[in-house]
């Protein structure tokens, strides 16, 4: 691969030339947020494993029998069943294939189920859920027809706190939301399905995302250990388990549109990351015909776009080369080998009776592992008296807020895409309980049990008495007699706007006023991401606060298995809450411009979210994997082992060792383990989240790298056992363009959370 720009390596070390220069600013760098031409675009060759090979085989087959005309419609979206449809070739028996919303569930379709968003399961710290989750959506996808899941979801990543779809991924961290990328990537493709990473790269704002009347969009401009280390990370898990797809983003990259970026595309995900599937655009997020083709873009959605016909004739004037079209079918056809889906594949019922889709029932038990996610993803954060969980004797509740019941309707926001409907129940509406987000990420429920709902199933049961008023802001005192009073509000977020607050002021009135009457207010909060808390959190007559995030249709069951204990909580939080917004500093909002060629430089670098706060001594509301439950547990015992036998811990991966999918196999190396081990020293039985921190030189003050949810009985202790690998110990080196382990120590915490660090050690590397 050459790489053309004079900029290359200069462009990569502006930290250090920004300071030599004498520049106080990198954005002041003339050269700051300029993407290097690479070219040609790699072509595809099926080496990272055996089934990539046979895909690779039967894809160069088929292809070889097309007409250019055949590839080309291969390569661009026509209508049909789903939001994006592929062209057939239907003399070889190629069909059109379907690519489908939304990372939490099939959209727009009946029988279908609503998982939790990906928050929620990030929330849940539970690599096994992770898994299940994937695989259980990866069901309903393939049940329903429909060969490409437009998900996982690692961009955005969190880069800014009220930004409008950091739901729809699973993060701020990006170590937790590699870990959901490939196991949600294994968790669909393992039930047949093509999983999409998206977007790649640098969606974090959805302020003029696209271009419009003001102008081209915005540009995220990055620095390239930032992109490597923090924005590309988590990408690298889903390549690493087998994605077959990644989708290219709305926005520029250092002023280049994402899906004509020649070095995202072509560079760092088909050459260092050896990527062996099909780029995808996101819908009309092409801009350019000949220079997305040879960028490395390998499918338009969801029409033609720039090609069609206009491609034909770039291939044949030469604009486009006849190996460039060839690798861009091929790359499309291996990931339907790869997945097999040649070998026969449900309908998605597009031509039947003329209806859209068939009312086929792909749900199957989901609704149990989706009420089990919901209470795993629950954050518990406050709870003094004993407020929870309820005991017996809890027979009388008061319940007030929007948030507990059902929406008038479900269809007050119809989606605008797929013909199903977002479950919009913003604060300012008083439309009801929130189970999920706005716009292509939301999920189609079949039915909500609403909080207000599980609450009576619970209370009927107990033969108690409730009473309620959800849409008062000051609602009537409870009843004295009362044993607690849940509040529940909620913060709406969707696509195509960033939200403007992290809170309200209805919904903490609402709060302040049930708790000034009531000595035990139990709040329950569900957020599409950070909802800030301080006009309240402190009341003493608030004696528990749940982040019940966004969980999906089980919602209210997930939450009574918490409040009532039957499940103790185990939901960590994926993001931090600041006291107040102010403290995201210039990470709280996107960069508002109104120039034609709008710049949102990312200088802060890898410091976001608790690398920010932690590098500014920010004291957080609640720290980065903060969450509390109903035991307590004890850390012993940190041991770092060299593992024997791994790769050895030369400073760069062996340069002679080809690029598999995923990047340098060496990347994956376990070089240590760290074990522990854990006590449940409560009396009830409870999983506890032991996380582990790295210091890393020259990097942000600790940075995750492992974590495990461990359940335990009361009193019984477990060993819990990290590796780290090659590549969580590495920087990104910016000049040798490799990832590189520094001759140094290393500090090694585990702990609770991000500032609970219970055990410290290190490890010096030499
Ligand atoms: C645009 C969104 O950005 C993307 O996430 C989605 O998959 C497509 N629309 C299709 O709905």
């Amino acid at each position: 691969m050459k790489v053309l720009s004079p900029f290359f390596s200069v462009a990569l070390t502006q930290s250090t030339l920004c300071a030599a220069q004498g520049y106080t600013n990198e954005s002041e760098v003339p050269y700051y947020g300029l993407s290097p031409p690479v070219y040609p675009s790699p072509v595809g060759n099926g080496t990272t494993s055996n089934a990539w090979k046979n895909a690779y085989q039967h894809a160069k087959a088929i292809v070889s029998k097309l007409t250019l005309e055949e590839k080309v419609n291969v390569t661009g979206g026509f209508d049909g069943a789903c939001v994006g449809n592929s062209g057939a070739v239907p003399r070889l028996s190629i069909p059109s294939l379907c690519f489908q919303d939304a990372p939490d569930g099939v959209r727009g379709q009946e029988f279908v189920s609503a998982f939790p968003a990906s928050i929620h399961v990030a929330a849940t710290w539970d690599r096994s859920l992770m898994y299940q989750y994937g695989n259980a959506l990866g069901e309903e996808y393939h049940d329903k027809g429909i060969h490409v899941a437009l998900g996982p979801v690692a961009g955005p990543l969190g880069r800014i706190a009220r930004g409008g779809r950091n739901w729809e991924g699973l993060s701020a961290d990006p170590y937790l939301a590699g870990a959901g990328m490939g196991a949600i990537t294994r968790g669909i493709q393992d039930a047949g399905v093509i999983a999409s990473a998206k977007h790649w790269l640098l969606n974090e704002e959805e302020w003029r995302r696209n271009p419009g009347n003001l102008g081209e969009s915005e540009s995220s401009n990055a620095d390239d250990r930032t992109i490597h280390e923090l924005y590309a990370f988590p990408f690298m898990d889903s390549l690493r388990d087998g994605v077959g797809s990644v989708l290219c983003s709305y926005q520029r990259v250092n002023n280049s549109y994402a899906c004509q970026n020649s070095k995202l595309l072509n560079g760092i995900l088909k050459t260092e990351l050896g990527f062996e599937g099909f780029v995808v655009s996101d819908w009309e997020g092409q801009h350019a015909g000949v220079a997305s083709a040879n960028a490395g873009l390998d499918i338009v959605m969801p029409d033609q776009g720039f090609w069609g016909n206009k491609l034909t004739e770039a291939v044949n004037n030469g604009s486009v080369s006849t190996d460039r079209i060839n690798d861009m079918a091929t790359r499309i056809l291996s990931s339907w080998y790869y997945l097999d889906q040649n070998k026969g594949y449900p309908s998605n019922g597009v031509y039947a009776n003329d209806k859209k889709h068939d009312p086929v029932d792909v749900q199957g038990d989901h609704a149990s592992l989706i009420r089990e996610i919901g209470a795993a993803g629950i954050v518990l954060v406050k709870n003094t008296n004993n407020a929870l969980p309820f005991t017996n004797s809890t027979r009388f509740l008061s319940v007030y807020g929007y948030d507990a019941t059902l929406p008038p309707s479900p269809w007050n926001n119809p989606s605008r895409y797929g013909g199903g409907y977002e479950v919009n129940f913003g604060w300012n509406t008083f439309n009801g309980t929130l189970v999920t987000g706005g716009g292509s990420g939301g999920s189609t429920p079949p039915y909500v049990v609403s909080p207000i709902q599980a609450i009576q199933e619970r209370i009927s049961r107990d033969r108690g008495t409730l009473r309620w008023d959800f849409w008062s802001e000051n609602p009537t005192p409870a009843y004295v007699n009362s044993d607690a009073c849940l509040v529940f509000i909620n913060a709406y977020a969707s696509e195509s706007f960033d939200r403007e607050t992290l809170q309200d002021e209805f919904s903490d009135n609402l709060v302040k006023n049930v708790a000034s009457n009531c000595t035990n207010t139990i709040v329950v909060i569900h957020s599409a991401g950070i909802r800030t808390v301080d006009t309240w959190i402190n009341n003493p007559n608030i004696t528990a606060v749940l982040f019940a995030g966004l969980p999906g249709q089980e919602s209210g069951h997930s939450l009574t298995d918490v409040l009532y204990g039957e499940i103790a909580p185990s939901g960590r939080l994926p993001y931090t809450i600041a006291k107040n917004e102010s403290d995201y500093g210039r990470l709280l909002n996107s960069t508002i411009s109104f120039d034609a060629f709008p710049q949102v430089n990312f200088t802060e670098g890898l410091y976001i979210d608790y690398r920010y706060f932690d590098k500014e001594e920010i004291e957080p509301r609640f720290e980065f994997g903060f969450g509390l439950t109903y035991s307590t547990f004890g850390y012993a015992g940190l041991r770092v082992t060299a593992n024997n036998g791994s790769s050895s811990t030369a400073e760069l991966p062996d340069p002679d060792i080809a690029i598999v999918q995923g990047g340098h196999p060496q990347l994956w190396d376990e070089l240590y383990t760290v074990t522990a081990s854990i006590t449940n020293t409560g009396n009830v039985t409870a999983s506890e989240i032991p996380q582990l921190y790295v210091s890393i030189p020259n990097a942000p003050v600790r940075q995750l790298r492992g974590f495990e949810k461990v359940p335990l009985k009361a009193g019984q202790t477990k060993s819990v056992r990290f590796p780290l690998t090659r590549r969580d110990l590495s920087i990104w080196d910016v000049e040798v363009q490799q990832w590189r382990l520094q001759r140094a120590e290393y500090g090694i915490f585990v702990g609770a959370s991000s500032r609970d660090l219970r055990l410290k050690g290190s490890v010096r590397i030499q």
